[in-house]
């Protein structure tokens, strides 16, 4: 017996000599410790020894039945790290190598500005609405103090759908629908971005749909002052440093009294040079103080409460910010044009 479990001890160091994968060893392991293993076999013939030899070779098999388990599987760690060292290697990757590009695409700079300007406002506290792009005659001018067979229509020839019904020329009449839909009558502070259509012929600086952010603000002594700081922080925000406004007369139906508003001119601050025409001024957009009769058709109290508004010009901005002369590239959306816009899109400038 004794002698067997000596042979057994040569026989399994030779045979894991020899193992060279997880497979032999698997086979090892069967051939000496399964159910029919030479180690499993040998434990029958303890049953035949005497007593006393039982206790020293019993001994000698448990310790070599532990020895065997031990070195099998400590043969086991170091082929299971081998075959994971194979593997590493076998799928390394060169984390140097070029990756291959994949194409993705940007923001349209519409939607940049106009994205920029709402959570602007939205900072501020204001409501973001929207409304109808097909509008009534009444919203989109009636209410808007601008009745039947004024003059001021003219400023804005209209795409008719049927006799009462148009495509919306500004964001203004929905104003109007706010207004309306207040039913307590008091304060007011949305922006109202959209599109909006007149029947201009397009060229380099006319399209016949464009873009519009609405802005109004209503509440009891509201003055042209908290216009005047609201346009200052939009033109900040949308130009950087500190830029000037100045306010011109102009005339609205719906405003009283309406303003254009310019802004320094952000390419010589002001000094005058040729994009602005040596002005050193840049024309922005449409506002003034809501008109005391606009308030009171929309049912509130025009003692108690006052307004401002006004109307930004999407593709103005965009052209004025991005230095874009033809407004027409806005909407051809070839490729390399708006990949331009890739970078500011990731880094916000
Ligand atoms: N709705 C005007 C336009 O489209 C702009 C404007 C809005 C003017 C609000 C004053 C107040 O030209």
């Amino acid at each position: 017996m004794e002698k067997t479990i000596k042979q057994l001890k040569k026989e399994l160091k030779e045979a894991l000599e020899k193992v060279n994968d997880l497979k032999s060893l698997n086979d090892v392991r069967v051939s000496f410790l399964g159910k029919k293993g030479k180690i499993t076999l040998l434990k029958e013939q303890l049953k035949e020894l005497s007593v006393a030899n039982k206790k020293t070779v019993g001994k000698m098999f448990n310790d070599f039945r532990e020895e065997a388990t031990n070195l099998i599987a400590e043969q086991e760690v170091s082929l299971q790290k081998e075959a994971l060292d194979k593997q590493l290697l076998a799928e390394k990757i060169d984390i140097t190598l070029p990756a291959s590009q994949l194409k993705t695409g940007s923001f349209h700079p519409l939607e940049l500005i106009n994205d920029e300007i709402i959570s602007l406002f939205v900072s501020m506290g204001y409501d973001v609405v929207r409304g109808p792009e097909i509008e009534t005659d009444k919203y989109n001018f009636e209410r808007l103090n601008i009745p039947k067979d004024h003059p001021a229509r003219d400023m804005q020839d209209s795409f008719y759908i049927t006799s009462k019904h148009i495509l919306r020329t500004q964001t203004s009449p929905i104003q109007v629908r706010m207004m309306e839909k207040n039913y307590e009558k008091g304060p007011i502070r949305m922006i109202a971005p959209g599109k909006v259509y007149r029947k201009d012929d397009d060229d380099a600086t006319h399209s016949h749909q464009f873009m519009q952010i609405e802005a109004l603000v209503i509440d009891e002594n509201i003055s042209l002052a908290h216009l005047k700081g609201t346009l200052e922080v939009t033109m900040q925000k949308l130009f950087g440093g500190t830029r000037n406004i100045r306010f011109r007369p102009s005339y609205f139906p719906f405003t009283e009294p309406s303003l254009e508003v310019d802004v320094s001119c952000f390419k010589c601050d002001g000094v005058g040079c040729a994009f602005c025409k040596e002005s050193g001024w840049l024309e922005v957009l449409g506002a003034g103080m809501v008109h005391p009769t606009v308030l009171q058709m929309s049912g509130y109290d025009n003692k108690k409460y006052s307004g401002f508004a006004f109307g930004i010009g999407i593709e103005r901005i965009a052209m004025l910010k991005y230095g874009i002369n033809d407004i027409r590239e806005f909407y051809q959306n070839h490729w390399h044009f708006l990949d331009l816009f890739k970078r500011i899109d990731k880094e916000g400038y």
